[in-house]
């Protein structure tokens, strides 16, 4: 291709020879000249122009004229083309669309047309043109053809693709790293929830594991419980059983004691000396007391299984005060013990068992001059005090220590048993007389009187 310019120069200049030396000119002709010369100054060049096809269509779109370009970017050679119909260039589905024509047309009407698209060379290879048609008009407007001028940018394209595909791959690449970041990113938050979420799972399941735990324990106190309450109760059961039969198998022979003794007693067996009257005297004493003792632990235990019936009803103080003090005035008398029975307050009415509550009063002053020293004093009360009624008795006696408050309700509890072996009893009046006070809705207590003895207090609901 290289030395296709040169065969081209060469040859115009070899065609145009130099005119006849010595031809006289003109001023006209001379004028004429210096046009030729100058036209084919320009020919010259547009024929040397290697970059651009550059070259000359007839009106009708055959190829006039053919410069170095042309033949360089097309393949063809001047002789090859002059006279073709320039739609060879254009592919095949082009010509279908007869866009050549087109072309021409849309040339003429606006005097240019630029397009870029591909055009064929001789070779049938393909390549990426900017074509600019020129419509060339003479003074009168009269169509003479058209200027073509054609450039490869098949180069230009495929570096511009390049710089595209280039510039996608960029920005693809910086998406992928931008998004495998993000992926980093949420997997290191995932991983840090999990952890967080394994911290919080372990954490309950300690939570459940001592739970579980604590309720296991509770669980296995509330049956070790169970069963300490169902072993108290079998024992009070047994208690009760044992107490009850063995007060039944003591009374029988105390009985028999007893009626022996009386029939000692009346003669029936023979005459009686003074001593033996007293022996015999004392042996139904001791046998009355036993008895006494043993009828207490009967009541008790049957008060315990709770077998004893209340029937409830209005009970004035003052009266029950007014029946039991009579019974225990030979006591006192013997004791020379003041009993001062106080006017007891007209309104001082329980809502109790009568019996109940005289049973409870005989208790407290068979105590009271059980424990109060000869010459002593002591003294009943009673009261309504709001919705109860209290019916007290104190003595001048030496009192019950506190600590032993609690102590002296419980069965067969007797202080300061082994010194005083003088009182008698079996140590359940209190604890009876607080189990009959308790089931008619009351209580028994125990505290100081003003004169350093103890003071006894009943209370009752109010009827
Ligand atoms: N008024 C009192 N003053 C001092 N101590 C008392 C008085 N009343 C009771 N006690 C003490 O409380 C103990 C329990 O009294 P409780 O009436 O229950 O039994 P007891 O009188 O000994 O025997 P029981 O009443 O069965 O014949 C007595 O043994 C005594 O030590
Ligand atoms: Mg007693």
């Amino acid at each position: 291709m290289a030395d296709t310019p040169k065969r081209r120069r060469t040859k115009p200049a070899s065609t145009r020879a130099p005119r006849p030396e010595g031809v006289r000119l003109t001023g006209r002709r001379k004028a004429e000249q210096a046009l030729r010369e100058s036209e084919e100054r320009f020919r010259l060049l547009v024929e040397s122009v290697q970059d651009y096809a550059i070259f000359m269509l007839d009106p009708d779109g055959r190829v006039a004229s053919w410069n170095a370009g042309a033949e360089r970017i097309k393949g063809y050679t001047a002789s090859e083309i002059v006279g073709q119909h320039f739609s060879r260039f254009y592919p095949a589905d082009k010509i279908a669309e007869h866009f050549p024509e087109y072309e021409l047309a849309e040339a003429a009407r606006h005097g240019r047309f630029e397009d870029e698209g591909w055009r064929i060379r001789k070779d049938g290879s393909r390549f990426w043109a900017n074509v600019v048609i020129t419509a060339l008009r003479d003074e009168d407007g009269t169509l003479l053809g058209f200027a073509k001028v054609t450039r490869d940018l098949t180069a230009r394209r495929a570096t511009q693709e390049q710089a595209l595909r280039l510039a996608t791959e960029e920005a693809a690449r910086i998406e992928a790293d931008r998004r495998s970041e993000e992926l980093q990113r949420l997997s290191d938050e995932l991983q840090e929830q999990a952890m967080t979420l394994e911290e919080q799972a372990m954490e309950l399941e300690a939570q459940t594991e001592e739970a579980q735990a604590l309720t296991e324990e509770m669980q296995q106190t509330n049956e070790r419980l169970e069963a300490a309450l169902a072993e108290a109760d079998a024992a009070n059961r047994a208690k009760t059983d044992f107490l009850k039969a063995m007060s039944h198998e003591l009374r029988t022979p105390l009985n028999a004691i007893g009626g022996y003794a009386d029939l000692l007693l009346a003669g029936v067996r023979g005459p009686v000396t003074p001593e033996q009257r007293q022996d015999v005297e004392r042996i139904r004493r001791n046998q009355q007391h036993l008895l006494g003792v043993i009828n207490d632990i009967l009541n008790y235990a049957r008060l315990e299984a709770g077998h004893l019936t209340y029937s409830l009803g209005a009970v004035p103080l003052g009266e029950v005060v007014a029946s039991v003090t009579p019974m225990i005035e030979p006591l006192t008398r013997v004791r020379g013990i003041t009993m001062e029975p106080r006017s007891c307050e007209p309104g001082a009415v329980a809502h109790a068992d009568r019996a109940k509550v005289a049973q409870i009063l005989l208790n407290l002053l068979s105590n009271a001059a059980k424990f109060t020293p000869m010459g002593g004093r002591v003294t009943i009360a009673c009261a309504a005090v709001g919705r109860q009624v209290t019916l007290t008795v104190s003595d001048t006696g030496p009192g019950v220590p506190v600590e032993q408050r609690a102590a002296i309700f419980e069965p067969f509890v007797q202080l300061g048993r082994s010194l005083t072996s003088g009182h008698e009893g079996s140590g359940l009046g209190l604890a009876i007389s607080r189990d009959l006070a308790r089931a008619m809705h009351g209580d028994l207590t125990v505290g100081d009187a003003a004169g350093g003895g103890a003071v006894f207090t009943l209370a009752l609901p109010a009827a």
